[in-house]
């Protein structure tokens, strides 16, 4: 069973693309530029955001905070947009979901420009990565098969099971795992909330992408001898023993289910190093417009 070390890849991708900005900027070229809109104090969004802006400085990006509190109007959020959209400095943005319930946040994600739209949410990407054209691929799933390269997985015609259909990460894994490429070229099956007999479909996978935010869902009985497993669980459970008072757990119940893996990613140290990472490359990409 090998551990798969989100942490160490995350790492060397953030000093390669460290290394590419610093040979931009000889060449006389700009600082990739990320700006992030955070509205309201969720707790889960303020670290995202506070660990994104750590990336960027740690890949020589220059990136801008813009904060809001909750009562922000949608009105006042989507003219923010327009502006970052129309601002040749910035080169790719994010909003943080998930916006205030007054807030359309699917009105905010489709307003924002596609080309500088580096968390892949807007329909154009979403609907480019699914038939296989170059766009900003969604953080996760890049992540995921990223981890899924630089480990030398064997993804053509194995059998993968994704747990959960979210926008955000269901969906659009399985479109990738089922593409002519690699990691890809898998045969894939997408489970959810009504699938019948999940435990079998488990069974049955070469390849467990765990993406239901159930903590650890995914059992020893449900693993076959030999399987990848993929835990995008990052559910906080209470935790009196930590100074935060949570820890992070996965989908999957990963004391048990380790041995009987070739593959697995813990929670903390897998899958999540790996998603900041695709935002930078997107990032990088947007400022190199090597998609648009
Ligand atoms: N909320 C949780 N994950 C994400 C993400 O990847 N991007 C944005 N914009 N919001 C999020």
């Amino acid at each position: 069973m090998q551990i798969i070390d989100g942490k160490a890849i995350s790492a060397a991708i953030k000093q390669e693309i460290a290394q590419e900005v610093e040979a931009i900027l000889a060449n006389g070229g700009k600082r990739p530029h990320l700006a992030a809109i955070l509205v309201g104090h969720d707790g889960g969004s303020e670290t995202y955001v506070a660990n994104k802006v750590k990336a960027c400085e740690e890949c020589g990006f220059t990136s801008t905070l813009i904060r809001y509190e909750d009562d922000i109007t949608e009105e006042q959020l989507l003219t923010k947009v327009q502006e970052l959209n129309e601002d040749p400095d910035v080169d790719g943005f994010i909003v943080q979901l998930p916006l205030p319930k007054h807030i359309d946040e699917q009105k905010v994600t489709e307003a924002i420009d596609y080309r500088k739209d580096v968390d892949g949410f807007h329909p154009v990407n979403a609907g480019r990565l699914a038939i296989g054209l170059p766009c900003y691929l969604s953080a996760t799933p890049n992540g995921i098969l990223e981890l899924l390269r630089r480990y030398n997985i064997e993804t053509k015609g194995k059998k993968c099971v994704v747990l959960g259909r979210s926008n955000i990460v269901g969906k659009p894994v399985a479109s990738l795992m089922m593409q002519k490429q690699y990691p890809g070229d898998a045969t894939v099956t997408v489970c959810h909330s009504h699938t019948a007999n999940i435990e079998d479909e488990c069974r049955n996978a070469d390849i467990i992408i765990a993406a239901l935010g159930q903590p650890h869902f995914v059992k020893e009985n449900m693993v076959k001898e030999g399987a990848v497993i993929i835990d995008v669980g990052t559910t906080r459970v209470p935790d009196a023993t930590r100074k935060s008072g949570f820890r992070l757990c996965g989908d999957v119940d990963y004391d048990n289910v380790a041995p009987k893996c070739s593959y697995i990613t813990p929670v903390p140290g897998g899958v999540g190093p790996m998603t900041i990472v695709s935002l930078m490359k997107n990032t990088l990409l947007a400022a190199k417009h090597e998609i648009y």
